[in-house]
């Protein structure tokens, strides 16, 4: 099942490239009104004024960078951004975002491939709850052995929060981590969706060498920013 749903993962996210960015700001199905759009905006600010607060960081490694929300601003504090991602849809519109030299670009799935040097910072957003839990311990020790002995990583996803999604999306099931997703057009893929609890995710990135401590922005997001253990 969990390989199947992981294929029809980076379908739905080739597929979705030229809509992607309407789920981050609120347009279209995911416009859930005024009032509620200002929380999610406010909530994304605290945690890109977190990322901008690390300063300077050398090279940074970007896993699933989409198309490049986070990389823009990655590319404010980075000498150098490698961005890691399956689909060559969102790549390419990464690449005319940031039009930028600092930034190399990697088309691969992230299950199959490996870190050919260790970072001083290693950054995924919305991508752990992508991982299913079987894949988790070793995604995690992926992380580590791509993160320089000094170096850190920063992370962010989602809180289970049903005016996160688009107003069509089924509902949050606490119990599923496979969920159901649509496009514009009605077409439906199955992927893993996963809303950790941030004490547990701590304890979990304890394991692998994370002293973290996880944070939560307040209704939509958790985030962490902590150095790798020697
Ligand atoms: C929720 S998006 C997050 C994108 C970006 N980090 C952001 O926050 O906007 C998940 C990303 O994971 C990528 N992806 C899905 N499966 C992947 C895999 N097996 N290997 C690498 N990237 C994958 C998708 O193409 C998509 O860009």
């Amino acid at each position: 099942m969990t390989t199947d749903v992981l294929q029809d993962q980076i379908a739905y996210y080739r597929a979705r490239a030229g809509e992607y960015d309407e789920w981050f700001y609120r347009k279209g199905r995911y416009d859930r009104g005024a009032e509620i759009n200002q929380q999610w905006f406010d909530e994304v600010a605290l945690v890109m004024r977190e990322v901008e607060a690390l300063g300077r960081v050398g090279h940074v490694l970007e896993l699933a960078a989409g198309t490049g929300i986070w990389t823009v601003e990655l590319a404010k504090i980075a000498s150098h951004i490698t961005a890691v991602d399956a689909s060559a849809e969102v790549i390419a519109i990464n690449r005319e975002k940031l039009s930028s030299p600092i930034v190399n670009y990697i088309q691969a799935d992230l299950f199959a491939w490996e870190p050919d040097k260790q970072y001083d910072l290693v950054f995924f957003a919305f991508w752990l709850s992508h991982v299913p839990p079987e894949q988790l311990d070793g995604f995690l020790d992926k992380v580590r052995r791509a993160t320089k002995p000094g170096g850190r990583i920063f992370a962010i996803d989602s809180l289970p929060d049903n005016t996160s999604s688009a107003a069509n999306h089924e509902a949050y099931r606490p119990d599923d981590i496979y969920h159901t997703r649509k496009l514009n057009d009605g077409r439906e893929f199955k992927i893993v969706k996963i809303f950790y609890d941030p004490a547990d995710l701590a304890r979990k990135l304890a394991e692998h060498g994370f002293n973290a401590q996880v944070k939560t922005s307040g209704r939509y997001f958790w985030y962490t920013s902590v150095f790798r253990t020697p």
